[in-house]
């Protein structure tokens, strides 16, 4: 094994020889959307983000599947399957199979593998003081999403959504291994702040954000001025709350909006400062949604975050 639960990667490696490792990585969750071809590709998008964010093409996958056949009409599965499919199509990742099991609400995802050089494989662990931060995608996905369910979100929003977490995160991939960046880390359940904790620990460095600079969905700030915001984004924030120093003149509702918990969310990456721009350029010509500059690394205290305005 290279890399994996030690250092909270987000995939595990197993290294064949010095040419070759296997990268391995599943996730699966139940519907965030109404509509099961969105569910099945947003799906789908998310359980090949882990590989992406080391940098590694996904390869193969099997569908893992749950499904209350009983009491849904089986056309829905269909149309999960189908999202899927198309979504791994679009990757390139051929899927070989999977498993179905009678459930009580629906759940999809896939286990998933890819082949790199062990020496390719971007860490959690590599950022180093005066890297810079740099992200993918805008923030707001959990909150947008509960605002969704609780029917306060306008077709467009949603539709904006939708498309971020069905983008894959590919872009990001190409464009670090294009450029050689220090460490990354897919933005998902822990939010912004909570991912970025497990790099700074698993690097033993600190870092600052500049909260002016982090890109955020539309929609996002007057749902969470109403506290529209899913429980796990509540919890993320208690949870780090020990290791963040708040500017004074930083609300409570973007510390929230830090610690909103995502879905299928975009790549965190810490990249020598000289490289930067041409990453962000790199990034911008693969098509990732953002390519923001979003603070730094820093020699302090392991694992603490300081938010400036
Ligand atoms: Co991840
Ligand atoms: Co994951």
């Amino acid at each position: 094994m290279l890399i994996g639960v030690a250092t909270s990667d987000d995939v595990g490696v197993y290294v064949l020889n010095e040419e070759m490792a296997l990268v391995l990585t599943t996730d699966f969750f139940t519907p965030i959307v109404d509509d099961p071809y969105a569910f099945g590709q947003i799906a789908v998008a998310n359980a090949l983000s882990d590989l992406y964010a080391k940098g590694v093409e996904p390869l193969v996958a099997l569908n893992l599947v749950g499904f209350p056949a009983k009491r849904l009409p089986l056309r829905l599965l269909s149309e999960i399957l189908r999202g899927g499919s198309d979504k791994a199509r679009e990757a390139g990742v051929v899927i070989l199979g999977g498993h179905t099991v009678d459930d009580l609400e629906p759940k999809y995802g896939l286990a998933v593998l890819g082949l790199a050089r062990p020496a390719e494989i971007i860490p959690n662990s590599g950022a180093r003081p005066g890297d810079h931060l740099i992200l993918t995608k805008p923030l707001g996905l959990g909150i947008i999403t509960t605002g969704i369910k609780r029917e306060r979100v306008s077709p467009e929003i949603e539709a904006e959504a939708i498309r971020v977490m069905t983008t894959l995160n590919r872009a990001a991939a190409r464009a670090m291994r294009q450029i050689g960046v220090h460490a990354a880390t897919d933005v998902t359940g822990y939010g912004l702040l909570g991912h970025l904790r497990n790099l700074l620990v698993a690097s033993g460095v600190s870092a600052t954000i500049w909260l002016s600079r982090v890109p955020v969905l539309t929609g996002t700030w007057e749902l969470v001025a109403e506290r529209i915001v899913p429980g796990g984004t509540l919890a993320n924030h208690a949870y780090l709350a020990p290791f963040v120093d708040w500017a004074p003149d930083v609300s409570e509702d973007a510390q929230l909006v830090l610690c909103d918990a995502q879905t299928s969310g975009g790549v965190l990456i810490a990249v020598a400062s000289e490289r930067t721009e041409a990453l962000c350029e790199a990034l911008r010509e693969n098509g990732a949604l953002a390519a923001s500059v979003i603070g730094e690394i820093t020699a302090g205290a392991e694992g603490r975050v300081r938010v400036l305005p």
